[in-house]
């Protein structure tokens, strides 16, 4: 069987790992990939972003089934092009893929479908937004409509920095057309915690549960990142919670998308935040998490293979998946700078030294000249670990971690510490 794997990051990197272990032993090429990939797929240099590019990649390889990462192909109609060609597809389609690249679209399903979520309001008229700045108090909860690569939200803590907000996203257009309507929401005090779910036409199943690092710096400090490190299982879940989060949000997300023709198949990934009032939905993503899936694939015990082939014939009710009891952390190491700007092209050294059973998942890397490894991104590796305990995944994560080195190399020093 062969699997053609769109995109090129952390996430990418342990998916293509998780189907290159499946005993049924499938080629894998990937598009673009990158350096930590090639070792388990062929790599083909093509834009994941680029539709017809994926769509002449798909043509040429002619893979039996087609496994899509990143959310900004799925919002292109990505899935819709390569199923025309008679080829399966594990991405959602881009009807479905709205959910992630549409809070207004999310936000009018939670609502009607009695899905808890915060309050809200929309506006496509920068006046009307101005004179309803604290609508729902402060912080004030902004956000730009459409895809923003993550740094399309604001809470602004007062009304000047909802007035400058409102100027960058509706009257400068910071995030392009993301801005033409901007969501307006109460904001929810809580933990934040992911579930990420399969999904097909019989069946929501959740994975295991993970939690994000979204900040740069130790202690939730400074801006938000794509993702700084995370551990599965969640130390917040419990089984009451999980329950509710079944009764309250799964099984009416399921219901809905059926009764909306919602024809959803990949992975949902609902943020929530923990509130007094139990779980509540703070965005949908309709892709794998980066970097929750290093942590969370490590623990899968299951063929991925089968999974995917169950889901694109919408089989998942009956199919098993298993989970190992170790415990995982995975820590992202990138390039000093980020979020900001940062230097590219530098050498990655101590790869090869790593303990048994320390995977390093690439983000952004690539070969040089003399087929060294350099950096080539933000993000730039996540090491992730399995431990009997969380203390003991933690401690072998960042002894890898220290393993590894390049120029002006950052990572947090608190994956794994819970602040409550
Ligand atoms: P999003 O892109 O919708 O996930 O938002 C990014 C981050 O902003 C979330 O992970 C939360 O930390 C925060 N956030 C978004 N919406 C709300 C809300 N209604 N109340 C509180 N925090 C929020
Ligand atoms: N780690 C957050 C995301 O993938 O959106």
């Amino acid at each position: 069987m062969k699997v053609l794997i769109v995109g090129g990051g952390g996430r990418e990197h342990a998916i293509a790992w998780k189907l290159s272990q499946s005993p049924r032993v499938p080629e894998l090429v990937c598009a673009p990939g990158n350096a930590g990939i090639a070792e388990v797929a062929r790599l083909v240099d093509a834009d994941a972003e680029d539709v017809d590019a994926m769509v002449r990649v798909t043509k040429g390889e002619s893979p039996d089934l087609v496994v899509i990462g990143p959310e900004v192909p799925l919002a292109k109609g990505l899935t819709d092009e390569i199923e025309s060609l008679g080829i399966p597809v594990f991405g959602p389609n881009r009807q479905c893929a709205q959910l992630e690249a549409s809070k207004s679209f999310t936000k009018a399903f939670l609502a009607r479908h009695g899905i808890p979520t915060a309050a809200y309001r929309e506006y496509t008229d920068i006046d009307a937004l101005k004179s309803d700045i604290g609508i729902f108090g402060y912080p004030m909860v902004l956000k730009a409509n459409g895809l923003a690569a993550g740094k399309g939200v604001v809470l602004a803590k007062d009304a000047a920095e909802a007035e400058r907000a409102i100027e960058d996203m509706m009257g400068a257009k910071v995030f392009g057309a993301a801005g033409d309507v901007v969501v307006v929401e109460e904001c929810l005090r809580g933990v934040e915690a992911s579930v990420l779910c399969f999904v097909d036409g019989s069946a929501i199943v959740p994975m295991e549960s993970a939690q994000d690092y979204k900040r740069i710096g130790d202690r939730d400090e400074g801006p938000n990142t794509g993702g700084m490190g995370t551990y599965s299982p969640s130390l917040v879940f419990t089984a009451e919670l999980e329950a509710q989060i079944k009764e309250r949000i799964l099984d009416p997300t399921f219901n809905g998308f059926k009764e909306d023709g919602l024809d959803f198949r990949g992975v949902l990934f609902i943020g929530l935040m923990i509130t007094d009032e139990g779980p509540k939905v703070i965005e949908f993503n309709n892709r794998f998490g980066d970097p929750e899936t290093q942590s969370v694939l490590r623990r899968l015990d299951t063929d991925l293979l089968d999974i995917f082939v169950a889901a694109t014939e919408d089989r998942l009710a009956g199919q098993e998946i298993r989970w190992s009891d170790k415990r995982a952390v995975c820590v992202v190491m990138a390039s000093g700078g980020y979020p900001g700007a940062y230097e590219k092209g530098k050498a990655i050294t101590g790869l090869s030294d790593l303990d048994d059973g320390a995977i390093c998942f690439h983000a952004g890397t690539k070969f040089g000249p003399g087929g060294e490894i350099l950096t080539s991104g933000g993000r730039v590796l996540g090491v992730t670990a399995l431990g009997a305990t969380h203390e003991e995944a933690r401690a072998a994560a960042y002894r890898n971690v220290a393993k590894i080195h390049f120029d002006g190399e950052y990572h947090r020093t608190d994956i794994g510490v819970v602040y409550r």
